[in-house]
């Protein structure tokens, strides 16, 4: 099992891997995500394992054993951009390791097992998290992502075949497994835990416009500016989630036309909020939009603000979560929340029985090319999640 798992991590370490940052740039439909997609089938071939696809770029690679709806487990294989290894294809490499071990076992499923991936589940392309599991779970339209633009203009309907998606139509239970985006297990002193549930979480864009004019000869109470609009606004954004406890960041900008000599016409900034209830995050946007629009008054710039990619409080099945947690040599699993996105919450909220592992991260660093978990605690992921699948299709 730690062969294949190593052979399987060493396949894909330098696929979409920068040279300067070390980080991974696997965006969807680009050449590094699509060569990550061939891999896939590849393994899926190499195990016998029936492959079925959608119009969207979702795809399955089915144990076909037993009878009723099946046990999926997976993740994703884009990434952020500049992320790190782990985020996604720790649960496609470990999905396949644990069949592995199962067969090794000797585990005979009575249900199908099937191993998956979901396309643009960081929304780092697009801009709307998890878009591939939303198409497939039914909660996004075609006709909605089809029109989905990427930083350079191109269209989701551009590179997608698009349609329908009947992926999930037998699949009874699905089952992540994902790298640890916090320090909760090094804290607990535990290698692998279990997820409770999701803080709901979004993206809101921020259009900060104003007029453009001479960095130099523009008196400054002649100015409207609205990077100075856009600055208060993340400053503001800052203080008010730290007030209130919860989580509020500007991580992109976009600034018109961009130039060192010149008072921007247009900013465009993006709000990634995230809080412990659906009320506090929305608590939490309003205050902030208030913020911006009182700024904007006195900056005498206009801002408006839009919902581009919004995902409500995601509570796993408390049974099923008991389940996999408990009774286990070295004692019950930690159940612990999360505040990162996952193609599961989409799924737990369409109503798939829903559980996720995780596997303890060190230093707690995600998205970012310091993202890290140790051999032996992947492999001790791997062997969790075998067991996981043998309770859940036994
Ligand atoms: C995905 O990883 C997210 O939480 O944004
Ligand atoms: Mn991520
Ligand atoms: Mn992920």
């Amino acid at each position: 099992m730690a062969d294949d798992f190593e052979r399987m991590w060493r396949d894909l370490e330098p696929v979409g891997r920068a040279s300067a940052s070390g980080g991974y740039f696997r965006q969807p439909f680009t050449t590094s995500e699509r060569e990550l997609a061939a891999w896939f089938v590849e393994q899926a071939e190499t195990r016998s394992l029936r492959i079925e696809t959608d119009e969207i770029g979702n795809v399955v690679a089915w144990w076909d054993v037993g009878e009723g709806p099946g046990v999926l487990t997976g993740s994703h294989l884009d990434s952020v951009l500049d992320g790190g290894a782990f985020d996604g294809p720790l649960g496609v490499v470990s999905a396949f390791a644990a069949l592995d071990l199962l067969r090794e076992r000797g585990f005979v499923p009575a249900r199908p097992l099937g191993v998956s991936v979901f396309v643009e589940e960081e929304g780092s392309r697009f801009g709307l998290a998890c878009l591939g599991s939303r198409l497939a779970a039914g909660v996004v339209t075609w006709e909605q992502a089809r029109e989905l633009r990427d930083h350079a203009g191109v269209a989701f309907g551009d590179v997608a075949e698009g349609g329908g998606s009947r992926l999930l139509d037998e699949v009874g239970t699905f089952v992540e497994l994902h790298v640890e985006q916090g320090r909760d297990l090094v804290d607990r002193g535990a290698a692998v835990g279990v997820a409770s549930g999701i803080w709901p979480h979004g993206r809101y864009r921020f259009d900060f416009t104003g007029a453009a004019n001479h960095a130099g000869t523009t008196r400054m109470e002649d100015r409207t500016d609205p990077m100075l609009t856009y600055a208060m606004t993340a400053l503001a954004a800052n203080k008010q989630a730290r007030l209130a406890g919860q989580r509020a960041t500007f991580g992109r900008l976009e600034v018109t036309p961009n130039g060192t000599n010149a008072i921007p016409s247009r900013v465009i900034a993006w709000l990634d909020a995230r809080c412990s209830s659906d009320a506090a995050l929305a608590a939490l946007v309003e205050a902030i939009t208030d913020q911006a629009a009182g700024r904007a008054g006195r900056d005498g710039t206009r801002v408006e603000v839009t919902a581009e990619s919004v995902s409500g409080s995601v509570s796993f099945d408390a049974a099923l979560a008991a389940l996999v947690a408990a009774d286990h040599a070295g004692g019950d699993w930690p159940v612990i929340s999360t505040q990162a996105g996952h193609d599961a919450g989409i799924l737990s909220a369409a109503g798939i029985p829903t559980a996720m592992l995780f596997v303890r991260n060190p230093t707690g660093v995600s998205h970012s090319p310091e993202e890290f978990a140790s051999m032996p605690d992947c492999l001790a992921g791997v062997s969790a999640l075998a067991d996981t699948l043998e309770r859940l299709a036994r």
